[in-house]
């Protein structure tokens, strides 16, 4: 018995072994974090909004092509880089990935990096910030290409980085984002294997990474719906149908698909009308109104049905009243899927990474990421790493997309940790 223990140590302390990293690897790390910080502050100080982040990606591939070892495709999906580090050592392609852009926000945060950069947007003139921590996504992933590529005859396998625009949605028509990555073939030549992401979280505590198996952020679709009634003078609805009238109705019934036709104990799902607008005047009843708003789930199936619900619902209530609902709903993103056997194959690396007690399983979001395209792809691990300040209650951080959004700097490094220690252990633990 004691020998079959000692056997099985032994046998854990080799394995463990075989997965430090190199010696050297402390010393690049710490190197390596100014530089990061640096970065960071520059992508923070001149964010440009998605499908423009010209400087951004041309700022991340001449630094790439700095690398020994490391071959840069630019521009991808159009402001976007790839870049591929072959390792010394057999093994398999791993992608890693970051999104480059910012969004249309006032900055008001008082650091000496803070954006002053305004800029057009839908034919409006907009400030612009980096208020969801991309600039902290691209400096993360830059950094881990310096060690990774510093490192490189002992890398296993081949790594791709993925420099991603336009998470948070193309302008207008445009394509963009990872979609547009993959129909660009940024998971072909070479073959990517699984695909690994990060998101900061002003929420979660500095130094702590958190994860989820299964499904883990919501899949967001787009939803508009006119309503067409026919006009009348406002004393004499009966003349007409009412289109805002009907509108009540409706949103009423979309909520009654969340609370009363969801089997909410197995996903979370959201409605969310976000816009409604219809007539001109108090005394006119309108010809039509129309309304937009989002959807959340948790469970592609549960999404497909919530799209039917929301059909039959619009249509048959606009029909009752004597209006004609028109339903377009598109899909924005799909469920980011965080594959369980990578998971439970990974959760060691992050360990190593940020320590035992800083790792945790989260629950779900109703956020939602384009990093789901990839998930949909190849199997894929997205986490999120902490850059909330010691000792701060989450409740009193600003969330992301707001003006006063704030990121502990120091919680970057685990970051970079993370990544390094994934392409180090993905080949080893298979
Ligand atoms: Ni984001």
């Amino acid at each position: 018995m004691r020998k079959l223990l000692f056997t099985l140590l032994l046998g854990s302390a080799i394995m463990s072994n075989a997965q430090e990293l190199p010696k050297n690897y402390a010393s690049l790390l710490k190197e390596v974090e100014p530089q990061l910080i640096s970065w960071r502050r520059h992508f923070h100080e001149f964010p440009e909004l998605s499908n423009r982040e010209v400087n951004t990606g041309k700022f991340i591939a001449e630094f790439l092509k700095t690398l020994p070892n490391v071959e840069v495709r630019y521009p991808v999906a159009k402001t976007g880089v790839v870049a591929v580090l072959k390792g010394g050592k057999p093994g398999s392609v791993v992608a890693l990935r970051a999104d480059i852009d910012a969004l249309p926000v006032y900055e008001r945060v008082n650091i000496p990096f803070a954006s002053k950069v305004t800029t057009d947007f839908n034919g409006q003139k907009v400030s612009v910030m980096h208020a969801c921590g991309h600039d902290s996504h691209t400096a993360m992933l830059m950094a881990t290409a310096k060690v990774l590529s510093a490192l490189q005859k002992e890398v296993p396998g081949t790594v791709v980085f993925l420099f991603q625009p336009a998470e948070e949605g193309a302008p207008g028509n445009e394509e963009g984002g990872a979609p547009l990555m993959i129909k660009e073939g940024a998971l072909d030549n070479p073959k990517v294997d699984a695909v690994f992401g990060i998101h900061i979280s002003a929420q979660t505590p500095v130094g702590t990474i958190k994860y989820k198996s299964g499904s883990f952020m919501a899949s967001s679709d787009w939803f508009t719906i006119r309503v067409n009634g026919k006009g009348s003078h406002g004393s004499m609805p009966w003349g007409g149908v009412d289109p805002i009238a009907a509108s009540a109705q409706i949103i009423e019934g979309l909520q009654h698909i969340v609370s009363r036709q969801s089997d909410l104990t197995k996903a979370p799902v959201v409605i969310t009308v976000g816009t409604i607008n219809s007539g001109v005047r108090s005394n006119i009843i309108p010809e039509y109104a129309e309304m937009s708003g989002t959807i959340r789930t948790l469970d592609s199936k549960m999404q497909e049905e919530v799209h039917e619900r929301i059909k039959h619902t619009a249509e048959t209530i606009a029909e009752s009243t004597g209006a004609k609902a028109i339903v377009n709903i598109e899909t924005k993103t799909l469920v980011t899927y965080n594959d369980p056997a990578l998971v439970k194959k990974t959760i060691p690396s992050l360990i190593k990474a940020a320590g035992d007690e800083n790792v945790s399983e989260s629950t779900w979001t109703t956020g939602a990421e384009d990093f789901s395209f990839y998930a949909a792809k190849a199997p894929s691990f997205f986490f999120n790493v902490g850059a909330l300040p010691k000792g701060t209650d989450p409740k009193n951080s600003a969330p992301h997309h707001t003006p006063d959004f704030y990121l502990d700097e120091s919680g970057f490094i685990v970051g970079v940790k993370a990544f390094t220690q994934i392409v180090f252990d993905y080949n080893k633990t298979k």
